[in-house]
């Protein structure tokens, strides 16, 4: 069957129980493996989750000049050899993260040729506070709309502002400043915890980077980065998405390897709604045993450490299966601050009999239902197709979710781990 042909069948109405081992993180490991670009050896990167988000950036590394060798949890990245060549067309337009190749092509041989990342279903998304980062660092880009293309003599530290805590541009920023001339200082940096992650890799190669996970991150620059041996975070998006799991399906579900000082946002909302969360060091199980679960009356997305706009789908999802006892009218409310337009599940919910109504693409007003029916449903992008998955676990009968791919982009084994935890799931 062709990869986009794919699709999952889900028959729901049973709780899910029992324990899941978390991945290595998505957003984690796309700008670590840019960073290997950085470094004129070898690099060691362990807990790489087998997603196909991880094997278009190896196909960018190799078409790079990188020597890559990856066994689905371990990946060697020989960058000696590495090339300045643009970047392959048919990876940025099926991936946008490939713009973080931008900072580490820029901070090994300070120029870049790259045709611009597409918008998605999740809004325009923009890469304006990237190019002004790298043109204060001394990039001069010509080209036009249609093409990035800029080079640099040296690039130089310097301080930078964002306007808005943008997750990639940090990254980007961090990824070009490493091998500069001077000291880069990112004010109103995003703080999110990949970021965290990012700068562990950097200074396990010899790097000066601090700050990260605040508001201001220092990079003083190096004349060279050694050869790093490094372990991915688990992917805190997927964590939250397993405890929806259990919680949707009013089951009891314990995750195992997964960082509660990551996933506390969305904890936190689950505790709000009535779960009971508990957290003994490597495992956070979730149960609906003892709650009474009421609706969430609003819930905002935000920059870390507010709500992550990866979990809104997911709890749109939720949401919609939760009628509370409350006298007044028991609606949810989910505000989505962070991208302009990430709705495309809500008309894809309705077709399961959930009640949303949805504002400028970013108001949410939920109410929930005492049931949903299985229905054919199309996943329009990653996280959407996920929150798909999980109303076809709650809904009575048989849900098929189309476009399997896009779930497939960052969940390594979404139908072996809900298995594992008892659900009707198979991908055919
Ligand atoms: C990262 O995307 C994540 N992707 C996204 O996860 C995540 O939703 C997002 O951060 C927010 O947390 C990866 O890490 C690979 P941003 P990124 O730059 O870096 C605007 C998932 O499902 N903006 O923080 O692209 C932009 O339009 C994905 O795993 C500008 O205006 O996010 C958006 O409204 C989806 N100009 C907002 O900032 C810019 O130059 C957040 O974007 C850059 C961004």
């Amino acid at each position: 069957m062709g990869r986009f042909d794919e699709k999952f069948k889900i028959v729901g109405g049973k709780p899910l129980c029992g324990e899941v081992l978390i991945d290595g993180s998505k957003n984690a490991v796309l700008p670590i493996l840019a960073a290997t670009l950085l470094v004129d050896g070898r690099s060691i990167i362990h807990n790489c989750p087998n997603i196909s988000d991880t094997w278009d950036s190896i196909g960018i590394l190799r078409h790079l000049g990188c020597d890559v060798v990856y066994d689905g949890s371990s990946l060697v990245v020989d960058a000696s050899g590495a090339v300045s060549a643009p970047l392959p067309n048919a990876y940025v337009e099926k991936m946008r993260s490939s713009m973080i190749f931008v900072g580490s092509l820029l901070g090994r041989f300070s120029q870049i040729e790259t045709i611009p990342p597409g918008g998605c279903m999740l809004g325009e998304r923009p890469i304006d506070l990237h190019l002004k980062a790298f043109e204060a660092m001394g990039v001069v880009f010509e080209g036009g709309e249609s093409l990035i293309k800029g080079k640099a003599a040296t690039l130089k530290g310097t301080k930078i502002s964002l306007s808005f805590p943008s997750v990639g541009a940090t990254q980007n920023i961090m990824l070009a400043a490493v091998l500069a001339k001077g000291e880069t200082i990112i004010e109103k940096a995003a703080k999110e915890p990949e970021i965290v992650d990012l700068q562990g890799f950097l200074n396990a190669a010899g790097a000066k980077v601090s700050g990260a996970g605040t508001s201001t991150i220092v990079i003083k620059g190096v004349k060279a980065l050694k050869c790093p041996e490094y372990t991915i975070m688990p992917d805190r998006i997927v964590a939250g998405t397993y405890l929806v799991a259990g919680a949707i399906t009013r089951g009891e579900v314990t995750l195992k390897n997964a960082k509660y000082q990551d996933i506390f946002p969305i904890s936190d909302a689950l505790v709000a709604m009535g779960y009971k969360i508990y957290n003994d060091g490597n495992k956070i199980t979730l149960t609906t045993k003892g709650g009474i679960i009421r609706p969430l009356s609003l819930i905002s997305t935000g920059p870390h450490p507010a709500f992550p706009t990866d979990m809104q789908p997911q709890f749109v999802a939720l949401l919609s299966t939760i009628q509370g006892r409350c006298s007044r009218n028991c609606e949810s409310m989910v505000k989505e601050n962070v991208f302009e337009a990430r709705d495309a599940h809500v008309p894809e919910l309705a077709k399961m009999g959930a009640n949303i109504t949805v504002a400028e693409g970013t108001h949410f007003t939920i109410k929930g239902a005492a049931s949903l029916t299985g229905a054919v449903v199309d996943a329009k992008d990653l996280r959407g197709g996920a929150a798909l998955i999980l109303a076809g676990l709650f809904a009575q009968g048989e849900t098929i979710v189309n476009n399997a791919y896009y779930v497939k982009r960052g969940y390594a084994d979404i139908v072996g781990d809900l298995r594992g935890l008892g659900a009707d799931i198979s991908i055919f």
